[in-house]
């Protein structure tokens, strides 16, 4: 198989200071594969002595090492390699990450590619960082100028491994910061495969740090940490207030990607079957396990009936099957807790809510963390199924009265990461484009993101911005110089 990759139980080393070590506490964690709930490697449990050890590498990196005088061109040129390194064992990696999170292997192929263009891209952008010269009312001179903010702490989830760490990592090293990354414990394995390409993309010791570890015993002592200068986390909004908290007693810039409940709307007056698939693709792409799922689903109530019915028409069509398979749409959930959360949340939905199709284990598959594609009808807003973030193949869908109903009902909820519209009137489409409180607003679509655009939530979805040159500005810091022209004394006495 390309890049060596095998199907064994593979015992993986983590990567501190450019060396493969094991974990101070020696303790090492099972990973699985979903579909088939078995191991398939062993990764090392990393503790707060890890920690130190890795942020005492990325703080003398930054510091000390050559990085710190490594010229943005440099830079940009480690982050081109990085990208040729990824294209060049794509079977590989993509084969590894469907197998582990369990997602299908055509996306699993998208989520890698999409990878690489983030490193190229910021590649690109590494040399197009400017200051100013600001001008001030005196006879001098004063500049602003762009300098990374240190050492990045980046914490972050298992829907989209190796694309999330891409996301993190690539405007850091663009920056010109250095880095310590923990990937979820769900899914290391390519983030700890990426570290494997670093030496010989000529990124020196110390600059990326990759640990394995768990939330609470080695997230969290990355956050408190000291020489930990920025938090950049995607993850839950549980999680998320914790770190702001942990963050608050060491004044660490913090970043939160926390995911959503997006609003699809769906207007009488959209294309039926366009708004059909955007419908079903929004929510169910990725088993559901998408931060800007439209998981809540607001339809006209002219149309209302019929949409409902050729939706669930649609929904029971959707391939479930094993991840390597091609045709396959949809694989298992990433783990058994999350398989367990998203049937509690099933079982509150039928109580809440008239379940049109799916709510459970699909019948002809044994084993593997799978749940069928899920629609509730007839939902009401305050429902919660409506209110919280699911993360796995359930919709709800909600009627509405009109425009006005539609878009209120919409930013009735306590997150703002997304939203979309469904229409063929373009006064309607910018009236709510304006009018929703989400970091993105998709209109006749739904998911497609790109690393040239910027990404992020309002309310409690998050703040600050990743990808595009927003991405960078979140690793700057902003020094002002002040040069006095006269040469002579200022006379103050
Ligand atoms: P989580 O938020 O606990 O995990 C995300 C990352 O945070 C992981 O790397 C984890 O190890 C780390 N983490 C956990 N506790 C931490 C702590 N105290 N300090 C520092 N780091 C910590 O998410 P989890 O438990 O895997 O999933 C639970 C729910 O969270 C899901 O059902 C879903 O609703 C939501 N979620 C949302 C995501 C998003 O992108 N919006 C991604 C993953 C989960
Ligand atoms: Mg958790």
């Amino acid at each position: 198989m390309p890049g060596g990759i095998t199907t064994e139980v593979r015992t993986y080393q983590m990567y501190i200071n450019g060396e493969w070590v094991a974990s101070k506490t020696a303790k090492t964690f099972p990973v699985y594969d979903p579909s088939t709930e078995e191991v398939i490697a062993q990764v090392p449990d990393a503790g707060a002595d890890d920690v130190n050890r890795a942020v005492a590498a990325a703080k003398a990196a930054f510091e000390e090492g050559p990085w710190a005088t490594t010229t943005a061109q440099e830079r940009g040129r480690v982050l081109f390699r990085l990208a040729e390194k990824i294209r060049a064992n794509l079977p590989a990696l993509a084969e590894l990450e469907c197998r582990n999170t369990g997602k299908p292997i055509v996306e699993a192929e998208f989520d890698i590619a999409d990878a690489a263009t983030c490193f190229e891209y910021y590649g690109g952008l590494a040399t197009k960082v400017v200051g100013y010269v600001n001008p001030v009312p005196d006879n001098a001179m004063s500049l602003s100028l762009k300098e990374p903010v240190g050492v990045a702490g980046q914490i972050i989830p298992w829907n989209y491994p190796l694309l999330m760490a891409a996301w993190k990592l690539a405007p850091a090293i663009a920056a010109g910061c250095t880095c310590v990354l923990k990937p979820a414990e769900q899914t290391p394995l390519t983030a700890l495969e990426l570290a494997k390409y670093f030496t010989d993309c000529a990124l020196p010791p110390g600059v990326v740090n990759v640990i394995t570890g768990f939330g609470e015993s080695c997230g969290a002592p990355l956050v408190q940490h000291p020489d930990v200068n920025k938090i950049a986390f995607t993850g839950s909004a549980a999680v998320g207030k914790i770190i702001v908290k942990q963050a608050a007693d060491t004044v660490k810039r913090v970043t939160l990607e926390l995911g959503g409940k997006s609003p699809n709307i769906v207007f009488a007056d959209a294309d039926f079957e366009a708004a059909i698939d955007g419908a079903l693709f929004g929510v169910f792409i990725n088993q559901g396990e998408v931060c800007s799922a439209g998981s809540r689903i607001l339809v006209q109530k002219s149309i209302y009936k019929n949409f409902v019915e050729a939706m669930t028409e649609k929904a029971k069509k959707i391939k479930l099957g094993p991840p390597l398979e091609r045709e396959t749409k949809m694989g298992p959930l990433v783990s058994k807790e999350q398989y367990d959360r998203v049937n509690s949340y099933i079982e509150i939905g039928k109580k809440e809510a008239k379940l049109a199709s799916g709510g459970g284990r699909p019948e002809k598959i044994a084993k593997g963390y799978y749940v069928q594609p899920t629609i509730f009808c007839d939902v009401t807003n305050s429902a919660r199924i409506a209110r919280e973030e699911i993360f796995g193949p359930v919709a709800a869908v909600i009627p509405f009265e009109d425009e006005k109903d539609a878009l209120k009902i919409a930013n009735d909820s306590p997150y703002g990461l997304a939203a979309a519209v469904w229409t063929r009137d373009i006064f309607k489409a910018l009236r709510a484009v304006k009018a929703l409180r989400a970091g993105i607003v998709w209109v006749n679509h739904m998911q497609p993101t790109y690393v040239e655009a910027p990404w992020g939530g309002y309310k409690q979805s998050g703040f600050g911005r990743e990808l595009g040159p927003w991405g960078i500005e979140e690793y700057l810091e902003t020094k002002q110089v002040y040069i006095n022209l006269n040469e002579a004394p200022i006379g103050w006495y």
